[in-house]
C-alpha cells in the first residue's frame, strides 16, 4: 500500500520523506517505512467501546501474511505501556482524574516500521537517515535492532542515544510540550547511520485523544512565561496542521530527490512569453520569485517553472500509468464513463465553443473526494496509488506557487492555499490525464478544422501542465483583447522544456482579482494529416487547482458577482454549453447558406 500523506499511512519509499523542517539536507531521508494507525476518526470508523485500539486501521493491508496481526498485538501492548507513561506524566504534573480521562482515553496511535539501508549518512552533504525533527504526539516508543544511529540535540550539540538491550527509547513530543508550555521539551532528534549495515526500528507515536483540546496547564502559564502555543486546538487539528505543514513545504515526495539544481533554461527558448521561473527562489530569494510571478500573472498568464522539487520519477510513473491506462480497450475504459464531478473517461467527446468540433483526444479525470470514480484495480493495477502520489507531489508544488501568487496579488500568504485544501470534504481540485491519439490513417481532409484541444481558457485558479519533451503542440495567445476565433490572433508555441512544469492562471483567479490577472487562451494544434508528427501520440497531465465548493470568490469590484467555488464551476460549465450551442447554430446556418 503506497503512502497516503493525507492519512499518514502506507509505505514510504526511501527518499520520499524529508523530516528536517529547515530543509538543511539536500536529500530525502534514506529510510523506508510502513505506517499504520488507529485513525478511527479520519477513516470514519467508529470503534465500539473497549475495542482494540488498532481496530480502526482498516486501510492498512500489507501483503505479508500475519503482519497485520503482529502489528495489532504490538500496538495493543504499546497502548498498555502508553497508559502507564501517561499515568506517570499526569502524576508528575498533578493532573486530576477528569482531565486524565479527557486527554488519555482512546489515544490516537501511529505505528511506523522503519528500515535504514544503503549508504552511511553524510551530515556535511545533507544525507541523513532521518533529518532533524521533533515528534508531533505525546510519547514516542522506539524499539531498535541495537544498531546505533539515533542522536538527540542538547544545547546545540548532537549527542548519541546508544541502544541498550531490553530497553525501549521513549521521548516526549509536541503535545507534552504544549501541555507544559515548553517546561517539558519536545526533543529534536535525527538518525545518522554509520555503516551500510541496515538499521531496523519500530516507533509507536502516541497522541492524546483525537477530540481532546490540548492547552497549557494553568500552573505553567505565568506573567514571566506567557502561553507559547495556540490553545483550543484538538489533537486532530494539530495532526492535520502538521500534515499540511509537511505537504506544503514538500516534506513528502516533492523535495525527495531534488538532485543538483536544474540550470536556468536559455532565455527566450520558446519565445512565447511563458517566462521561466526558478521555484527554488522561494527559499533563497522570495522577493524575486514573487516579482516574477506577479509579472507572469499580469502579462502572459503562463510560466515555465523549474527547480520545482517534484521528483522526475513521480512524473515518469504517472505518464507510464497514463500510457497503460489509455492502451486499454475502449470497452474497459468505458466502465468509468465521464460523469461530471465524479470525473471519468471521455473520448472525442469534448466540444469547445471556439471550434464546434470534438477535440481529437481522450481524457481521464480524477479528484480527491470519495465520490470520484476510479477504474477497478484489476483493470488498472497500481493506477490509483501512482496518481495519488503524483497528486500529493503536484499539491506541494502548487502550494509554493499559490503562496507566491497570493503575495504577488497582495493577499495574505496562505489566502489561496487555504482554499485548495486537499483534505477538505468539498475540495474541487482535479487531475486530468490526456491522450492525443496518433492520427494514423486520417488524412488532412478528415482532420481539417479539428484541434487536439480547441482554444479555451481554464476555469480554475492555477493549472500545472506536465508536457513531455518531443510531444509539442501547445500554443498560447498571450495578447489580450483579441477575438475568440482560432486563427485571427497571434498564437505562439510553448514547447515542452525538460525539467519544467508549464503553469497557467485560470478564470477563477481572474474573477477573484477583478481581472487583474490574465486567464490566457490556449490550444493544442493537431499536426498536419499524413505528417510524421501525426503518427505520434501526445500525452499530457493537467493538475487543476480549483477552489473548494464552499469558498466564496469575491472580486474587489462591485460590478462582478460574488460566487462560491461550486457556483463558479456550474456557471462556467453553463456558459460553455450556451456558447457551444450558439457556435453550432452558426455553423449550421453557414452550411445551409452554402
Ligand atoms: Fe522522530
Ligand atoms: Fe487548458
Amino acid at each position: 500500500m503506497p503512502f497516503d500523506p493525507y492519512l499518514d499511512i502506507g509505505y514510504q519509499c526511501s527518499g520520499s520523506q524529508q523530516l528536517d523542517a529547515q530543509g538543511t539536507p539536500v536529500h530525502g531521508d534514506s529510510k523506508e517505512a510502513f505506517c499504520a494507525t488507529n485513525n478511527a476518526l479520519m477513516t470514519g470508523y467508529v470503534a465500539p467501546p473497549g475495542a482494540d485500539v488498532f481496530a480502526g486501521s482498516t486501510l492498512y493491508t500489507p501483503p505479508v501474511p500475519g503482519h497485520a496481526t503482529t502489528c495489532s498485538e504490538y500496538t495493543a501492548a504499546s497502548a498498555a505501556l502508553n497508559d502507564k507513561l501517561n499515568g506517570l506524566l499526569f502524576d508528575a504534573l498533578g493532573v486530576d482524574d477528569t482531565e486524565r480521562a479527557r486527554l488519555a482515553s482512546r489515544p490516537f496511535m501511529v505505528l511506523k516500521q522503519m528500515r535504514y539501508a544503503g549508504d552511511p549518512s553524510d551530515v556535511a552533504a545533507g544525507r541523513l537517515g532521518a533529518g532533524a525533527h521533533a515528534d508531533w504526539g505525546a510519547f514516542t516508543l522506539l524499539a531498535t535492532d541495537m544498531t546505533p544511529g539515533l542522536q538527540v540535540q542538547m544545547d546545540g550539540n548532537w549527542l548519541p542515544v546508544p541502544p541498550k538491550p531490553g530497553c525501549l527509547i521513549i521521548n516526549s513530543g509536541d503535545q507534552i510540550a504544549q501541555l507544559t508550555n515548553d517546561a517539558y521539551r519536545s526533543a529534536v532528534h535525527r538518525v545518522v547511520t554509520q555503516s551500510s549495515q541496515p538499521r531496523l526500528s519500530t516507533a509507536v507515536f502516541t497522541y492524546f485523544n483525537l477530540e481532546a483540546t490540548v492547552a497549557p496547564l494553568s500552573r505553567f502559564v505565568t506573567a514571566e512565561t506567557p502561553a507559547r502555543h495556540p490553545s483550543g486546538r484538538t489533537t486532530l487539528e494539530y495532526f492535520h496542521f502538521k500534515l499540511h505543514e509537511s505537504m506544503d513545504r514538500g516534506g513528502y515526495n516533492a523535495m525527495s530527490s531534488a538532485s543538483a539544481s536544474h540550470p536556468a533554461p536559455a532565455p527566450g527558448l520558446c519565445g512565447s512569453g511563458a517566462g521561466f521561473v526558478d521555484l527554488s527562489l522561494w527559499t533563497s530569494d522570495r522577493d524575486t520569485l514573487v516579482a516574477q510571478v506577479a509579472a507572469a500573472a499580469t502579462q502572459s498568464g503562463f510560466l515555465q517553472v523549474y527547480n520545482h522539487g517534484m521528483p522526475q520519477e513521480v512524473i515518469d510513473s504517472a505518464f507510464a500509468a497514463a500510457e497503460k491506462l489509455f492502451a486499454l480497450p475502449d470497452e474497459i475504459k468505458g466502465r468509468t464513463p465521464f460523469a461530471g464531478w465524479a470525473g471519468g473517461w471521455e473520448k472525442e467527446a469534448q466540444v469547445r465553443p471556439s471550434t464546434g468540433t470534438a477535440d481529437l483526444k481522450e481524457s481521464f479525470q480524477f479528484g480527491y473526494t470519495s465520490s470520484c470514480a476510479w477504474p477497478a484495480e484489476a483493470d488498472a493495477p497500481g493506477l490509483r496509488a501512482t496518481l495519488t502520489q503524483f497528486m500529493a507531489a503536484a499539491h506541494a508544488v502548487s502550494a509554493v506557487l499559490l503562496r507566491a501568487l497570493a503575495l504577488a496579488l497582495h493577499m495574505p500568504e496562505t489566502f489561496l492555499l487555504d482554499e485548495h485544501d486537499p483534505i477538505a470534504p468539498d475540495v474541487q481540485t482535479a487531475l486530468r490525464l490526456l491522450h492525443y491519439m496518433p492520427l494514423t490513417g486520417r488524412g488532412q481532409g478528415d482532420i481539417a478544422g479539428r484541434w487536439r484541444a480547441g482554444a479555451h481558457t481554464d476555469f480554475d485558479v492555477l493549472t500545472l501542465l506536465f508536457q513531455r519533451p518531443g510531444q509539442a503542440g501547445l500554443e498560447i495567445c498571450p495578447a489580450p483583447g483579441k477575438s475568440d476565433a482560432s486563427d485571427a490572433d497571434i498564437w505562439v508555441p510553448v514547447p515542452p522544456s525538460p525539467g519544467c512544469i508549464t503553469c497557467n492562471l485560470g478564470d477563477m483567479l481572474a474573477l477573484w482579482t477583478g481581472n487583474a490577472v490574465t486567464s490566457t487562451r490556449h490550444r493544442v494544434r493537431a499536426p498536419p494529416g499524413g505528417s510524421a508528427q501525426a503518427q505520434q501520440p501526445r500525452f499530457s497531465i493537467a493538475y487543476f487547482n480549483q477552489a473548494k465548493a464552499s469558498t466564496l470568490i469575491r472580486a474587489p469590484r462591485d460590478d462582478l458577482p460574488a460566487l462560491t467555488g461550486r457556483q463558479f464551476m456550474e456557471q462556467a460549465i453553463g456558459r460553455n454549453f450556451a456558447a457551444l450551442a450558439a457556435r453550432k447554430a452558426l455553423l449550421a446556418s453557414q452550411k445551409s447558406v452554402k
